[in-house]
């Protein structure tokens, strides 16, 4: 027997609520705050991630679903959604339209991670884009989203990290200053920590090793190492949350785990400790579109994983509404009924009421438990007598009663019922 690749999951029809609940709140959201929707293609240039995410990051050294195509290019299944949306701006001549253009989407990706509650190789994201504006308040815009976003969706208990590491003119300082603190105590640091020390020294700072950890701690902060610059947009940004209301956590080793960021990163995380708990980040990434061959042009943005919102949503028991199911289930036995049955639910169907046909072999109690089960308001039932009389019996399921109704005057009744039910 087949199964579902490793850390990929099906999404069975009792999360679909979940699902749906999540996108339509994102959607509403996206509506609120003037961004549009871009879908990107599945899969890419592998040299666009490589360029944008970083030769020296560990989605790109360990976790992409990279190979060549029978055309002899070398593709990657998307691994994170900002550097297509940057390549879509640049393809298509976005910079003319004002600015910022302000972006949002909706997609699964590809992480070849070791799979555990909350970290998939397959997972999707909701995640948006503001390119072209380098304003501060662009930052606290896109940041308030996301606060909004949760709220929305009635999750509780969520806190805001933000930090600045800084641009490509103040960072180099910083890092020398990180390579020498930890270059001093490599004893103490896990194997990756060492090997990454002089290609990536930024990520040791959130490295959950016990030795790391405790080294993380009074390393030097990139806040004191910022430029003029950086520290006036790190301070304005401040105060625009403040203005907000948005309650913030500055935390001096928040990173993240993409190359492209410059100056603000922020991550949301619930109140439960761990890696795999950050429901969202995003930060600014100001060098990223020149990086992909475009003129200089500032960028922010935010993603959130929507498996992490949906497994929030079931430990905070938040209630999502029920889908709408059919409304009739048509309940039929003997051969004559059948057919009668199966032209009724067609002609049901036709005028908008949403109709499931019964299993005629299965005796009529089967199939009333069926009715049930699927929660429908109203079971039709036609024996060969009520085809004879033209008839059908309707049976409201919550009460138990039943009455015979002539064909021709079913979709009146039903709407009657309906109208009933929605009065009580
Ligand atoms: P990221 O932090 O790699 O950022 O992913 C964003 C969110 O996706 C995470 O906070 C988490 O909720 C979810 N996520 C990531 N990896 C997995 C996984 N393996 N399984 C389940 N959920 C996962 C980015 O991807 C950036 N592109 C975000 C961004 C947008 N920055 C600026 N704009």
């Amino acid at each position: 027997m087949y199964k579902a690749p490793r850390g990929a999951a099906d999404i069975l029809p009792e999360d679909q609520p979940y699902w749906i609940y999540t996108q339509q709140c994102a959607e509403r959201v996206s509506c609120l705050f003037g961004y549009q929707r871009l879908d990107t293609p599945t899969f890419e240039d592998a040299g666009l991630f490589i360029r944008s995410v970083g030769a020296g990051t560990d989605i790109v050294e360990k976790e992409m679903y990279s190979f060549e195509d029978r055309g002899g290019n070398t593709v990657t299944l998307r691994p994170e959604g900002t550097a297509p949306v940057c390549r879509a701006y640049l393809e298509h001549g976005m910079h003319n339209l004002p600015q910022p253009v302000r972006l949002y989407y909706f997609a699964p990706l590809f992480r070849y991670e070791r799979p555990q509650a909350g970290r998939y190789r397959e997972h999707h994201q909701f995640g948006y884009e503001a390119l072209g504006d380098a304003d501060p308040a662009v930052d606290a815009e896109v940041i308030e989203m996301a606060w909004r976003l949760y709220q929305e969706l009635g999750l509780k208990d969520l806190s805001l990290q933000l930090n600045s590491i800084g641009c490509l003119a103040c960072r180099p300082a910083y890092l020398s200053r990180l390579k020498e603190y930890y270059g001093g105590h490599t004893a103490r640091l896990c194997r990756d920590c060492t090997a990454r020390l002089e290609r990536n020294a930024l990520r040791l700072l959130d490295c959950k090793t016990e030795g790391c950890l405790r080294m993380g701690e009074s390393a030097p902060r990139s806040v004191d190492h910022l430029c003029v610059e950086c520290k006036a947009h790190f301070e304005s940004l401040q105060s625009y949350l403040r203005l907000m209301g948005l309650p913030f956590t500055l935390n001096h080793r928040l990173v993240r785990g993409l190359d492209y960021y410059t100056r603000t990163v922020f991550e949301i995380q619930p109140a439960e400790e761990g890696a795999q708990s950050t429901v969202g980040g995003g930060g600014r990434y100001d060098g990223l579109v020149e990086e992909l061959g475009g003129r200089p042009t500032p960028g922010v943005g935010f993603a959130t994983g929507i498996e992490r919102i949906v497994l929030n949503l079931k430990r905070q028991g938040v209630a999502v509404p029920p889908l709408p199911g059919p409304q009739v289930f048509i309940a039929n036995l003997g051969p004559g009924a059948r057919n009668e049955a199966v032209s009724l639910a067609s002609q049901l169907r036709a005028a908008g009421v949403g109709a499931t046909l019964g299993p005629g072999s299965r005796s009529l109690k089967a199939q009333l438990r069926q009715a049930n089960a699927r929660g429908v308001g109203q079971a039709i039932i036609i024996g060969d007598e009520e085809v004879r009389q033209g008839t059908v019996v309707l049976r409201d399921m919550a009460r138990g009663t039943q009455q015979y109704v002539p064909v021709s005057d079913l979709l009146d009744a039903l709407r009657a019922a309906q109208r009933t039910r929605k009065d009580e």
